[in-house]
């Protein structure tokens, strides 16, 4: 039996770190796992243009714990409004890495995103042209389909029609949840297309969203699938296919925020996101294939080295904590916190809060 498992250091290729408060307790938790992440842009007043994800980028490094090892890489919010030409001059200044598209009104803060394709086409061609890749948040926001089926009508209806008007444009579709999109990605041959995929849409089906009451700490959009979804989801990212790679999409938000009437979507996962990723390979018999998805495949698509440090995963039981609390008052309540994990970090502790 396998007790340690020693990878290349990982990269978080989807991540939300927040602003302030809630920035100076997460960070340290991301940063003891993954050398890099991708930095979602859904701030309350979301990071639109170059100089707005320049002036977080800076907040972040000067929010890391000393000696920390981590790189943040900014992405800018697109809207109807953006200019092509600070797009263009970010990403070729190495302030921006990519761009993501929120259908406005598809998920949390996404209310200032794109109302169609058709208004960002000549954004897109300037990063067709420059090689900048578009992150999607794949959900269709047609009020009269079902949540379960947002994913699956957005290929079709958006996804499909933009790779064929957009012939060269590196696309991540992000935070996949159906076998529909993983069996899309594995049929598209043209290199530019790939996916990523959390931890908790390896680990659970949506009936966990509903076992002995409702589970607000598992409600994250796109929402949990049915099971067939999320052996469709292992097969591909055990499979060692480059074109799938680690992102937690961990989506910190208060307690009392979660546990209350209408409660926000997104899991905070990042104290626990390799240990589960590593479960979940463990149970596939495919822990060779972890350091793939979780090191190598993200750095080729962006076209970057992997990192040349390394992280150990060991083979020990660990109660998750059931609340990381913030400096500035109150507390998060992390992905499977309260049970218990069979893989920990070596040399890297759960860290105590920051004090802000
Ligand atoms: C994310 C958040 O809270 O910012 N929530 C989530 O459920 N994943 C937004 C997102 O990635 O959709
Ligand atoms: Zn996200």
């Amino acid at each position: 039996m396998t007790t340690r498992i020693t990878l290349r250091r990982p990269d978080d290729w989807h991540l939300h770190l927040r602003d302030g408060a809630m920035l100076q307790t997460v960070l340290s938790y991301s940063a003891a796992q993954f050398g890099r992440a991708i930095v979602m842009p859904n701030l309350k007043t979301p990071v639109t243009t170059t100089a707005l994800a320049r002036a977080y980028r800076e907040r972040i490094v000067a929010a890391l714990p000393p000696g920390a090892d981590f790189v943040p890489l900014m992405t800018v919010y697109l809207c109807d409004g953006t200019s092509a030409d600070d797009l263009c001059r970010g990403f070729e200044d190495g302030v921006l890495t990519a761009a993501k598209l929120y259908p406005a009104g598809a998920t949390t803060h996404s209310e200032h995103g794109v109302t169609s394709i058709a208004k960002v086409a000549p954004v897109l061609e300037t990063m067709q042209a420059i090689g900048m890749p578009l992150l999607l948040h794949g959900e269709s926001t047609d009020p009269a389909v079902d949540v379960f089926d947002r994913e699956a009508v957005f290929i079709e209806s958006t996804l499909r029609p933009l790779l064929r008007d957009f012939p060269a444009l590196k696309v991540v579709l992000e935070h996949i949840t159906t076998e529909e999109a993983a069996d899309f990605v594995r049929a598209d041959a043209s290199g530019r297309l790939a996916a990523t995929i959390t931890p908790q849409h390896l680990m659970f089906n949506r009936n966990a969203i509903f076992t002995g009451g409702i589970r607000p700490h598992l409600y994250c959009l796109p929402v949990l699938k049915r099971e067939r979804h999320r052996l469709a989801l292992r097969r591909v990212a055990t499979s060692g296919d480059a074109r799938f790679f680690l992102g937690t999409d961990s989506a910190p938000h208060l307690r009392t925020l979660k546990e209350t009437g209408c409660g926000c979507a997104g899991i905070f996962n990042a104290p626990v996101a390799l240990q589960s990723y590593c479960t979940a390979f463990e149970e596939e018999g495919a822990l060779d294939k972890l350091e793939a998805f979780a090191s190598l495949n993200g750095p080729r698509f962006y076209g970057l080295a992997p990192n040349e440090a390394s992280v150990t995963l060991e083979r020990s039981s660990w109660e998750v904590p059931q609340d990381v609390e913030l400096a500035a008052g109150g507390a998060l309540h992390p992905f499977l916190g309260g049970s218990r994990l069979p893989w920990a970090l070596r040399d890297a502790p759960v860290p105590e809060p920051v004090a802000a």
